[in-house]
């Protein structure tokens, strides 16, 4: 079906205000130093465009947001709440919020706090979790304290848990005209502790099950949601979970667990009931019983943690892209639960069980709830999301589509694992707002650039998820523009040299077709640094 001339207009146009919107976090923290007027001003603006049912606040209308926070900075909050006012909109609480918070982002304890805390003294404790999420985090300095793991999935989580698993079964049903039989989902502990358990949400309802809290309002059980109210079959979903979830979420693990297993024994037919088809599939092995079949949560080794994925693509150690892959099941095939006989599986080595697992597997997804923290940000992403779907590529014998939901938007947005990195390049990397933003930090902000690039190729790596003009991009703006590049060079020499090098790998391992010229005006440009840098050795 081709796309008519206004609707292709309308979709580029829907694209850009995409980019123009994303919220990106335009330079570092700085230990001990309070945030600066401008700063103030878009956080509090992303503060005020989140509706807070919880405090009975409204967000402030887009087409006000920029005037009234300008004017509550400049004359108080009581001009801005007239401001709105003149326009039809109370915002007496909004802005009772905004002042709070202005005054803690007006002072910065945490030098003092660091110093009492060295000398052995009480910090007092505070939430750790998305400023734009929950502003109670502030002031900063204190003694971050996580959450109660049998409050997870809170209510909140769940309902919303439930509106991202229907638009990513959506999405994928889209695309391939049906649902996927099995899923792979990424899970970390400080996601799940901002979210209070969106991420767990998404798994139980994928699998069609909703908690259940006992009398002391623990969420420590699971009741299967009837399958003419779920409307579709219930989904095979395989967990790989971080060292820090595993350690801060035990309770959880075992609650996911749990709604595998009784899933798996409903009496349902195998259309509807894929984690039953699958684990009726997989005992017909020799050497699989049914407690063996029904493993889903994986996780590291007791007392390990991460798939050296990073590292490993990082450190450019490898030759074959399925390495990767492999790497990550080693470090992540281990099972943890309950058997059939209530004996705690404490983190077993299941190597065969999650082979097989992810052989089943069609999507991989996972959950981003933060501007702050993107796929390009932290070498995180791609080896856990993106190890997971290189481990899948070949066991199942084709790629997964990957999938991220953005739940940092107003709406629910799912989109696939390209179209995130196109958006965060354009919105970060390649945005002069992002990039000046962290040469202002100097060496560290060079430094953040090039993490930047490296981030993105693994993207290469794990998922050849990277368009060439990404790469011919990075090149024109920070290599082939001459006071740019010596302004790196100046900056941070080492980090220069990596991003040239990184995009020559980038070339070499085929991840970026380009020009015989381009190559070699880079390997130019790497011999001058290597040069530099030996000067600087001398
Ligand atoms: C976690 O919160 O589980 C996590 C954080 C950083 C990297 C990997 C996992
Ligand atoms: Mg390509």
């Amino acid at each position: 079906m081709t796309k008519s001339r206004d609707e292709q207009v309308f979709e580029l146009y829907e694209q850009l205000l995409e980019i123009e919107q994303r919220l990106i976090p335009t330079g570092l923290h700085v230990f001990g130093r309070p945030s600066s007027a401008t700063e103030r001003a878009d956080l509090l603006k992303m503060i005020a465009s989140f509706d807070r049912p919880e405090s009975g606040v409204r967000a402030l209308p887009e087409e006000f947001i920029d005037d009234a926070i300008r004017v509550f900075q400049e004359h108080g909050s009581d001009a801005a709440v007239a401001y709105l006012e003149e326009r039809g909109f109370q915002a007496g609480s909004v802005f009772k919020l905004l002042e709070t918070v202005s005054t803690k982002l007006e002072t910065n304890n945490e030098m003092d706090a660091l110093v009492r805390a060295l000398r052995g003294e009480f910090i007092e404790p505070g939430p750790g979790a998305d400023i734009v999420q929950n502003p109670d985090i502030l002031p900063t300095g204190r003694n971050t304290h996580a959450i109660n793991p049998y409050g997870v999935p809170s209510a909140v989580a769940f309902a919303r848990g439930k509106i991202v698993a229907a638009s990513l079964l959506d999405r994928y049903k889209e695309e391939n005209g049906r649902y996927p039989e099995a899923m792979a989902l990424v899970l970390w502990g400080l996601d799940n502790i901002k979210t209070q358990g969106e991420g767990v949400a998404q798994a139980l309802w994928l699998l069609g099950v909703r908690p259940v809290r006992d009398a002391l309002n623990r969420a420590t059980n699971v009741e299967a949601i009837p399958l003419e109210e779920l409307g579709r079959p219930r989904v095979d979903v395989v967990m790989t979970v971080s060292g820090i979830f595993r350690d801060l979420f035990s309770p959880t693990v075992h609650l996911l667990d749990k709604a595998v297993r009784l899933v798996a024994h409903l009496d349902e037919p195998l259309d509807q009931n894929y984690v039953r088809k699958h684990v009726v599939e997989q005992m017909a092995h020799a050497d699989c019983d049914a407690d063996e079949a029904a493993i889903r949560v994986f996780s590291n080794a007791p007392g390990n943690y991460g798939t050296n994925v990073n590292f490993m693509v990082m450190d450019s150690q490898w030759e074959r892209e399925e390495t990767l892959g492999d790497l990550f099941v080693t470090r992540k095939c281990f099972a943890y639960g309950r058997d059939s006989k209530g004996r705690t599986i404490e983190g077993r080595e299941a190597r065969i069980a999650m082979d097989r697992a992810l052989s089943r597997v069609e999507a991989t997804y996972q959950n981003i709830d933060t501007f702050e923290i993107g796929l390009t940000d932290v070498d995180h992403y791609f080896e856990y999301l993106g190890g997971v779907s290189k481990a899948v590529e070949k066991r199942a014998q084709a790629r997964p589509s990957i999938y991220l939901s953005d739940s940092l938007s107003r709406e629910v947005k799912i989109r696939s694992l390209e179209e995130t990195v196109r958006l965060e390049t354009r919105a970060k990397t390649l945005n002069p707002k992002w990039y000046e933003g962290m040469l202002k930090h100097g060496f560290r902000g060079v430094a953040e650039i090039e993490n930047h690039v490296s981030n993105t190729f693994g993207w290469s790596a794990t998922a050849d998820a990277v368009d060439d003009w990404i790469y011919s991009e990075v090149a024109n703006t920070f290599v082939f523009d001459e006071s740019m590049l010596e302004r790196l060079k100046e900056l941070n020499p080492h980090s220069a040299h990596s991003l040239v090098r990184r995009l020559l790998e980038a070339n070499g391992r085929g991840y970026w077709e380009t020009d015989q010229s381009v190559l070699e005006k880079l390997q130019e440009i790497m011999r001058d640094l290597e040069d530099q840098l030996e000067g600087v050795a001398q």
